[in-house]
């Protein structure tokens, strides 16, 4: 009887104080507060179901292999990776491809960032599993990561695979492929490291060839100026297959970084 009037409290209860984690020990909910806030965001903050699975490993795996973008810290990457070379993804999903890109390349670390809860425990599951250790789980907006948390030259590679097309024309203003984020993400990178895009949405398509094309710090891998061969590295990710079933067609954009024009300043 007790039992029932006294519940166990609810992890996930909706009481935690403001960026307290759902799980314990687990990501922040909130990690860079709102000092670092941006108001127009890439993605739609949700609150979704975690399984048991999921939450297991949050709480155990997140302390190890977890790490959330508060803004407030440089991050040391060769020391987060034990030395590896770095590739940032930004927006994972359900982590099911870059637990496979790891496995295939375990010569390259795999800096995974998203803010959505379940895919980061699912992430964290796949790598426990299959015995990855070049992976490490960022919680939050990729934009604060980027201009507040990482050294210049420091990425390896950039990848964003699917990103939210954000159809609607008074939502493009979301889309994370624009201007800005290349002046962002261009001096993240070192010379000669490629920013590779895949979409299945061509609108998007469109735009992410005209703005990389057009960005100075960027050059086309592809000689006809055009998209690029899906490269034999990059599965075949959750949402392109929803894309497929659709009947859209897939798009990849592998752009290099250039070394800096003289005269064209970024963030
Ligand atoms: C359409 S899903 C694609 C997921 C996965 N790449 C795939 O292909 O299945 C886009 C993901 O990007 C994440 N996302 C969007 N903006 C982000 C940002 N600024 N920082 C981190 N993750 C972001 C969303 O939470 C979502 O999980």
């Amino acid at each position: 009887m007790s039992d029932l009037l006294n519940p166990p409290p609810d992890p996930s209860s909706p009481q935690r104080a403001k960026g307290e984690p759902r799980f314990p020990g687990g990501p922040a909910a909130d990690p860079a507060g709102s000092h670092h806030e941006r108001r127009i965001r890439s993605f739609q903050p949700r609150r979704s179901r975690v399984t048991t699975g999921q939450a297991d490993a949050l709480e155990r795996l997140w302390p190890r292999w977890g790490l959330d973008i508060d803004g407030q810290r440089v991050l040391d990457l060769p020391t987060l990776f034990d030395g590896l070379p770095v590739v940032l993804e930004i927006g994972f999903g359900m982590g099911e491809a870059t637990a496979q890109m790891a496995a295939a390349d375990p010569s390259t670390g795999i800096l995974a960032s998203d803010v959505h809860t379940p895919g980061q425990g699912n992430l964290l599951r796949l790598a426990e599993r299959n015995g990855l250790s070049n992976i490490r789980v960022a919680n939050g907006d990729a934009i604060i990561l980027l201009r507040e948390m990482l050294k210049p030259d420091s990425l390896a590679g950039l990848r964003v695979y699917f990103p939210d097309p954000w159809p609607k024309s008074r939502h493009h203003k979301r889309r994370l492929i624009q201007p800005e984020f290349l002046d962002l993400a261009a001096p993240r990178l070192a010379p000669d490291a490629v920013l590779h895009c895949a979409t299945d949405w061509v609108p998007y398509a469109e735009q992410m060839l005209e703005v990389l094309t057009a960005h100075p710090c960027f050059e086309n891998t592809t000689s006809d100026g055009g998209y690029a061969p899906r490269p034999g590295f990059r599965p075949l990710t959750r949402f392109e297959g929803q894309g497929l079933d659709k009947g859209h067609a897939v798009h990849d954009l592998l752009f290099r970084r250039n070394d800096r024009p003289s005269g064209h300043s970024t963030g």
